[in-house]
């Protein structure tokens, strides 16, 4: 596992963007697993920023997001549809057609589940994935006690998400109990993962997932066994790891000597 400590929340979402960047240059048919929440949010201006002014071209990616709420039609303005349309998708040349997110509304949730699975591996697997942390160390919506191996299925949300998610919905009632999402071993397969924490709220959480043991009780904790995840954290979210100073380290004498190395976790 690499951890990158930046100063800021711009200069973490600057690295993630360019490092998904790199990819889609080495790469263009890239597959992306993408992310929604706040965290992600600059990450996705930067690479609009990106295709605008230095013409990254998305015309041959195609994206698979993490997670969707059930009982929302993708044109609610809470959905995790509109808000990738909304914060990424209307601003870049990703065509309609190569654009994957979980279908809320799925007449057979089992069926949708499956269907999703075996997208992602006919487009030969996710290449890159994009993954911000909830609070309760959940990734996509693995809520705490995930199996370590589970794949795309419906989940229950637990009290503190949905309560997290509460201030974006009128009403306690309206908030949705339930969700399509990737699971832990879903995302296991994504060849790179790049994982984005920012904010003095994140910092027990982080220090949990990245220095503590391995566990179901906190589904990020999992990225631990994945041989190629990069941390980018700003320096709050990072204020309670205790090797963070060996992380800079590491950075530092990579950026000297292999700078190419940066962002391969070794
Ligand atoms: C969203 C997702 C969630 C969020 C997490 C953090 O697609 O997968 O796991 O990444 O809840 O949310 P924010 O970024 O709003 O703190």
């Amino acid at each position: 596992m690499e951890v990158i400590i930046t100063d800021s929340y711009e200069a973490m979402s600057a690295q993630a963007a360019k490092m998904i960047a790199q990819q889609i240059l080495h790469k263009p048919s890239s597959v992306l697993g993408l992310a929604t929440g706040s965290t992600p949010v600059g990450t996705y201006k930067e690479l609009i920023r990106m295709h605008k002014e230095q013409g990254l071209d998305f015309s041959k990616v195609v994206t698979f997001n993490l997670d969707e709420y059930v009982g929302l039609p993708p044109s609610h303005n809470q959905s995790y549809r509109y808000f990738m349309d909304h914060n990424l998708f209307h601003h870049i040349n990703v065509p309609t057609g190569h654009i994957h997110v979980p279908y809320g509304h799925a007449e057979s949730v089992l069926d949708f589940c499956a269907w999703y699975e075996s997208e992602i591996k006919r487009y030969g697997g996710i290449d890159i994935q994009i993954l911000g942390i909830g609070g309760d160390g959940h990734i996509a919506f693995n809520e705490p006690g995930s199996s370590l191996g589970s794949r795309t299925r419906l989940k229950t949300l637990t009290q503190e998400t949905i309560t997290d998610n509460a201030r974006f919905f009128a009403n306690m009632d309206e908030v949705p109990r339930f969700a399509i999402t990737m699971g832990v071993g879903t995302i296991l397969e994504a060849r790179k993962i790049i994982m984005l924490a920012n904010g003095s709220k994140k910092a027990k959480i982080v220090a949990e997932a990245i220095e503590g043991p391995v566990s179901s009780q906190v589904s990020a904790s999992a990225l631990q066994l994945h041989r190629d995840v990069v941390v980018i954290l700003d320096k709050e979210a990072a204020s309670k790891l205790k090797r963070a100073d060996y992380y800079k380290w590491v950075y530092d004498q990579k950026a000297k000597l292999m700078p190419a190395l940066i962002g391969k976790a070794t």
